[in-house]
């Protein structure tokens, strides 16, 4: 494990259309750990994933990636992001399995040329590799040839997880994975995800699943369109935080040596 942060923000703001969502936030987000980020609805949780993506543009404010420019780190396939709502047309023709590769297209670029213009059973075995063991970790194998248009909704999340998962990014950026899933397929994902972390990534996850983040997030930062507190799960979902993170309070520092925004 690093010091280097996987995630660092100072003083970052963030709006929609002039209407501020993130306010002055400031963070650490440790590499290789489990990092919760909670907070109520419309706190801007979603919001500060999509700023790390790069999908909403900071007003103002730093944002670094494993010590590094985050576009650069983005472009490195650093990070992979599995939405709270994915803008997928599941009506289109296309079987799971093709749909999990989708997440391997950024990398595909990097494959020389003679190799991208292979027919696809020549392709670059990494790729079917990284989909099939993707497949497997959130055990959809016996459905991947079949149509995304006739899963169920849970289904359909595991499948966009294992998208997120074939990336094989250091970085997981994971809003809200265990919501609409069955007991049977929390597990399955939670046990997932501490694999991940065991082999070294950093797992961000958004969650309202607030034993789930007890259980097995090293740290839980808590949101309210600026940073309530960040540290140990024990300490941040205590009534009293919880009880703050609903009025956006920021309180004074908290442990973990990550400042509260001001
Ligand atoms: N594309 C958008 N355009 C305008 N406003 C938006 C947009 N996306 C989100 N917002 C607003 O920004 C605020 C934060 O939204 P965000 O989705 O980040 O919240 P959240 O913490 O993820 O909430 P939830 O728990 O419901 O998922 C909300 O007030 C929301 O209405
Ligand atoms: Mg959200």
């Amino acid at each position: 494990m690093t010091d280097t942060p996987a995630i660092e923000a100072r003083r970052l703001c963030a709006a929609y259309h002039r209407q501020p969502v993130l306010t002055d936030i400031t963070l650490a987000l440790p590499a290789g750990q489990w990092t919760a980020i909670v907070g109520p609805n419309g706190a801007g949780k979603s919001s500060l994933l999509k700023v790390v993506t790069g999908s909403l543009q900071p007003l103002s404010g730093e944002l670094r990636i494993l010590g590094g420019s985050a576009n650069q780190q983005r472009r490195a396939g650093k990070i992979a992001y599995m939405a709270q709502q994915e803008q997928m047309e599941w009506d289109f023709p296309v079987s799971v399995r093709e749909t999990v590769m989708t997440g391997r297209y950024g990398l595909m670029r990097q494959d020389p040329w003679w190799q991208r213009l292979m027919p696809d059973h020549w392709a670059n075995p990494a790729h079917r590799r990284a989909v099939e063991e993707a497949l497997e970790a959130v055990d959809m194998r016996d459905h991947a040839a079949g149509p995304i248009g006739e899963l169920s909704g849970g289904q359909k999340k595991r499948v966009m997880l294992a998208r997120a998962l074939a990336q094989q990014a250091d970085i997981l950026l994971l809003d809200e994975p265990l919501a609409g899933v069955d007991p049977p397929s929390e597990r399955l994902i939670l046990d997932m995800l501490e694999r991940e972390r065991r082999a070294g990534r950093t797992i961000i996850m958004v969650t309202h699943d607030l034993p789930s983040a007890r259980r097995h997030a090293d740290q839980v930062a808590l949101i309210n369109q600026t940073l309530v507190g960040m540290g140990p799960p024990a300490e941040m979902l205590s009534d009293a935080m919880l009880a703050q993170l609903a009025v956006g309070v920021a309180p004074r520092s908290t442990a973990g040596g990550v400042r509260a925004a001001a």
